[in-house]
């Protein structure tokens, strides 16, 4: 049997429940509807002292499991959900994956699921809908690759008190959450197994998959067609480098706007020539996090069929030290001409990002240009799990996107990006040098204003540094131990409510 979410089955199925109670349900008792579903459960149980009992006061973070005429049934504490919405669908969220956490341990093959109320969620029941399915279809994803055991727990998941009204919205959801789980397992498998011609395979099979036009410029091509900072990365593993571009385009427009998303693809990253000590080698797996995400986009975009045009590119390599790499002090020039000096082979995102950056900017003209990398330890440093660093010069596309990050639960929070930081990137013997110097500190700030210098004068642009927030993110009981598909439904939500103009 495989994950399935749909609307409300026969109740006889369900070998698990969810139910989702506020702090005041837990003292004034269930609403009329639940307690209907829930009767047969419930039958001549007194949920009060029940929950006395068990010292369940029904507070954000609070669970407590009971096995009621032979069911499993998991409550669920939301608390008070007085927050703001955007804060209450986040603690929702949480309650469903820890939720669908115990019932995993039970192995129940066919879930339902009780909402709260949607008030406190602030947004219309479709929207609402579909990021529950979103956030059920993420919270059930285990990486099991290389696990002698492979089962995954696979549950149909019914939503109590839906209707096929709701299905659609509850399909987007689905869809959505799966195409973060794809991503996902990319970025957990290790290096040796997901290097650049397996991850560009990946995108192709989406592009096949969902008729998207797709090129992929070899190695040698990006270098012949100037793309020196690319190849610089690229040249020094085995398993060659390269440029995957997918591309969406809306049925009928001709003159559509094109946004362009741009993912960092360092399918492992030692740091090169500039090794990095062992310890912080660890991980760097997940370096290809942003490309994962601008594929994963793709499909749902794809298949939500925007009226916008929207291009993903993803360079792609493995930066390595070996005879062929790029060593410190090197110059090397990116595509628009401009000299790099590599003071640091371990500054490689940035280097692989300028020439995608340059590419896609030259043969799409993009409205709007976002790009997505695992760029710096500053930015980890600075945000810990919770938010990625946003960088742009574009004070309209910044407050739109901390709106859209809050609203899909994909958050992301602002940085200067001013014209002070510049000397940090300064090279005596060229345009700019990839590192920021330790004088100024401001590792983020300074790799986002190192991208700048590839974006053409005027352009709308956007970076994403989401470093901290791509894997093992601790106390989220709706994702797991790995990767966490960071971006996509940012990213999604944004080629979504594009207007042009
Ligand atoms: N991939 C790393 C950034 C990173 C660090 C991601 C920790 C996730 C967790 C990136 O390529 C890198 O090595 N950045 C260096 C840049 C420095 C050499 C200028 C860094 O942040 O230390
Ligand atoms: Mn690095
Ligand atoms: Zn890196």
């Amino acid at each position: 049997m495989s994950f399935s979410i749909s609307i409300a089955q026969a109740r006889q199925q369900v070998n698990g429940i969810i139910v989702v109670v506020t702090a005041a349900e837990v003292t004034a008792g269930l609403r009329t509807e639940v307690a209907a579903t829930v009767a047969d459960c419930t039958a001549g149980v007194d949920l009060n002292s029940l929950f006395k009992t068990l010292q369940f006061t029904g507070k954000a973070g609070q669970s407590c499991m009971q096995v009621l005429n032979s069911t499993p049934v998991v409550f669920v504490g939301v608390g008070d959900l007085d927050k703001k919405a955007d804060e209450n669908r986040e603690t929702l969220r949480r309650a469903l994956g820890s939720g669908c956490n115990q019932l995993r341990s039970l192995e129940a093959a066919h879930i339902l699921v009780c909402l709260p109320e949607e008030k406190p969620f602030g947004v219309p029941r479709a929207t609402y809908l579909e990021q529950v399915a979103t956030v059920l279809t993420i919270a059930q994803y285990r990486f099991v690759e290389f696990k002698k055991d492979k089962k995954v727990w696979e549950p149909a998941v019914f939503i109590a008190h839906s209707t096929t009204a709701d299905l659609a919205a509850l399909q987007i959801g689905f869809m959505i959450g799966s195409a973060m789980n794809k991503a996902r397992s990319w970025a957990d498998m290790p290096g040796n197994h997901m290097y650049p011609s397996i991850l560009a395979q990946k995108a192709i099979d989406i592009a096949t998959e969902h008729k998207l036009a797709y090129k992929v410029i070899e190695q040698d091509e990006a270098r012949d067609m100037g793309m020196g900072c690319f190849y610089s990365v690229a040249k020094g593993s085995i398993h060659p480098g390269k440029i995957v571009v997918l591309e969406y385009t809306p049925a009928g427009i001709s003159d559509a706007p094109v946004i362009a998303l741009v993912g960092k693809g360092v399918c492992f990253d030692t740091g090169g020539i500039s090794l990095k000590p062992s310890n912080y080698m660890t991980g760097m797996k997940y370096d290809m996090s942003g490309a994962a995400a601008v594929f994963a986009s793709m499909e749902i975009i794809a298949q939500l069929k925007p009226n916008v045009k929207v291009v993903g590119i993803a360079p792609l390599v493995e930066n390595m030290p070996s005879g062929h790499a790029s060593k410190q002090d090197d110059v090397v020039v990116a595509m628009n001409g401009v000299s790099v000096e590599i003071d640091n082979t371990d500054a490689e995102g940035r280097l692989i990002l300028s020439d995608a950056l340059c590419y896609v900017q030259k043969h799409y003209n993009p409205a709007v240009v976002i790009d997505i990398a695992t760029l710096t330890g500053s930015c980890a440093a600075t945000f810990g799990p919770f938010y990625a660093g946003l960088m742009t010069r574009d004070e309209e596309l910044s407050a739109e996107l901390s709106e859209i990050g809050r609203f899909v639960g994909d958050k992301v929070w602002p940085l200067p990006l001013t014209d002070e930081y510049q000397p940090a990137i300064e090279s005596a013997v060229a345009d700019i040098s990839n590192s920021g110097s330790p004088t100024y500190k401001a590792g983020a700030i300074t790799a986002g204003l190192f991208l700048d210098h590839f974006i053409d004068k005027g352009r709308r642009w956007a970076h994403l540094d989401i470093a901290g927030v791509d894997s093992k993110i601790p106390g989220t009981t709706y994702l797991g131990k790995g990767a966490t598909g960071t971006g996509v439904r940012l990213m999604v939500e944004f080629v979504r409510r594009y207007k042009k103009g």
